[in-house]
């Protein structure tokens, strides 16, 4: 039987905390724009291991909730609010983000950190997360976008759901929504998230010999590898974004 992305994931993974290409000082400084503060509340759509939340919840004091679909991702959460402390307030739900039930406008902050696949486009995920805050509220978003006008053929194709980033400015003032920091990935954070993936490959590798798993973990480790040299750094650009509503 052969392993499913997100189990491959859940390998490729095991020493990573920030599951995007960016850092906690980024996201600490999205933070303070944002101004998250405490007493305030904050969902995080596709919270991973829950990074982020942690990050806000110790440095700016905040309660909040993360929707994760992948078991180990959630277990893996569950234990690391414990470790720091944070369990009264912050909680993780295992779900489908786009079916998760929320109260309309009964949050300050909604973040979705390189997630918005959990719902179709990006149209879609702004209107939840738009859905999500109130009119005071504002939304943390980190989303690729392709670097170039001109992009293969069938880069373009596999990855239908990425705009160009004007494009996404597009698609903000569409939902009704401004942009007001941006934050762009450098190549130093590309590097270390795509590699930090590849070594958590290998290592499985070598410490599993002759695994029935793995000559999927390896055909997966070739083409991200593949994906990373021949596209990544060329074409795929990363940021994170933080978007308010006005009146
Ligand atoms: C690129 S990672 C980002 C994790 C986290 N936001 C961070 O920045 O570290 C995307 C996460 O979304 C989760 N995910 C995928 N589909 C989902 C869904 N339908 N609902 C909720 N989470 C989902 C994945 O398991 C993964 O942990």
């Amino acid at each position: 039987m052969s392993l499913t992305f997100l189990e491959l994931k859940d390998i490729a993974e095991r020493e990573i905390e920030l599951v995007n290409p960016t850092s906690p000082e980024k996201l600490l400084a999205l933070g303070s724009y944002a101004g998250i503060a405490p007493g305030k509340t904050l969902i995080d759509f596709g919270c991973g291991y829950a990074e982020p939340l942690v990050l806000w919840a110790e440095r700016f004091g905040i309660s909040g909730v993360g929707i994760e679909v992948r078991a180990k991702a959630v277990e893996r959460s569950r234990v690391k609010i414990a470790l720091h402390g944070l369990s009264d307030r912050l909680q993780i739900v295992q779900g489908r983000g786009a079916e998760y039930a929320f109260e309309p406008g009964s949050f300050d902050f909604a973040a979705c950190i390189g997630a918005s696949f959990v719902w179709k486009n990006l149209p879609q995920a702004l209107a939840a997360l738009k859905k999500a805050i109130h009119p005071a509220g504002k939304i943390l978003l980190g989303e690729p976008y392709w670097l170039k006008d001109a992009v293969p053929p069938d880069l373009a194709q596999a990855q239908a759901e990425i705009h160009s980033e004007i494009g996404l400015l597009d698609a903000f003032r569409q939902a009704g929504l401004e942009v007001e920091i941006i934050l762009h990935s450098s190549v130093d954070e590309w590097d270390r998230y795509e590699t930090a993936n590849w070594h958590g490959l290998v290592k499985w590798m070598v410490e599993n010999p002759g695994h029935p798993d793995l000559p999927d973990v390896r055909a997966h480790l070739h083409e991200s590898q593949d994906e990373y040299m021949r596209y990544g750094r060329e074409y795929f650009g990363w940021a994170l974004y933080l978007l308010s509503q006005t009146l």
